[in-house]
């Protein structure tokens, strides 16, 4: 374990185990209703989450990707800005959000608000954590890998100033890192 790290919330083995049966309910649930998502991933946090979780989704999916930024040091601010867009059009289609948090849901519900107002014609959300406790807006996620209590986590994606992405488990930051 790295020391920046207290400890490890998650591990390596629990995100691959809940990855896939979120990959195996989300391909059952979307089967039931004859559709086929379009995965929209947010970078850069949801990808390695992302890379884990299509192996299991057993679906003809296609995915895409957009970048919004909300967050600064380890406070989340109001609203976003897109800073990459999708590639293709979201119209008429089903999404499937792939997020790495849901922290205060402020995110989400801008970015499910925006591809409505494109025209998607559903919006699902799977993300790999949630920190209830910490929600200023109405929001739930339809799949959630794992509760988390409020502590400033890295690793699997999420970051501390864009470092500890690549941390293969979840981990709480030493406050005197970001203190
Ligand atoms: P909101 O507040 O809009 O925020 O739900 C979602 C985004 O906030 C970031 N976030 C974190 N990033 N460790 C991180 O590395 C955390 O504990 C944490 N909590 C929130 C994250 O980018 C997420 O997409
Ligand atoms: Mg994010």
């Amino acid at each position: 374990m790295r020391d920046v790290i207290d400890r490890i919330l998650v591990s390596e083995e629990e995100i691959v185990k809940r990855s896939s049966e979120l990959g195996k309910q989300i391909s059952d649930d979307y089967r039931k209703t004859n559709e086929t998502p379009l995965v929209v991933a947010l970078l850069k946090g949801s990808v390695p989450f992302l890379a884990e979780l299509i192996k299991h989704i057993d679906l003809d999916i296609q995915f895409d990707f957009m970048d919004v930024s909300s967050y600064q040091g380890t406070e989340s601010i109001g609203d976003i800005r897109i800073d990459k867009d999708l590639d293709c059009s979201v119209k008429g289609l089903s999404i499937l959000l792939v997020e790495d948090i849901v922290d205060t849901g402020r995110t989400l519900k801008e970015v499910t608000k925006l591809l409505m107002n494109k025209g998607a014609k559903d919006v699902k959300v799977v993300s790999l954590l949630d920190k209830p406790d910490r929600r200023v807006v109405e929001i739930e996620a339809d799949y959630v890998g794992f509760e988390i209590p409020n502590e400033f986590v890295v690793g699997f994606g999420l970051d501390y100033d864009q470092k500890y992405r690549n941390l293969p488990y979840i981990g709480v930051l030493k406050p005197e890192v970001y203190k």
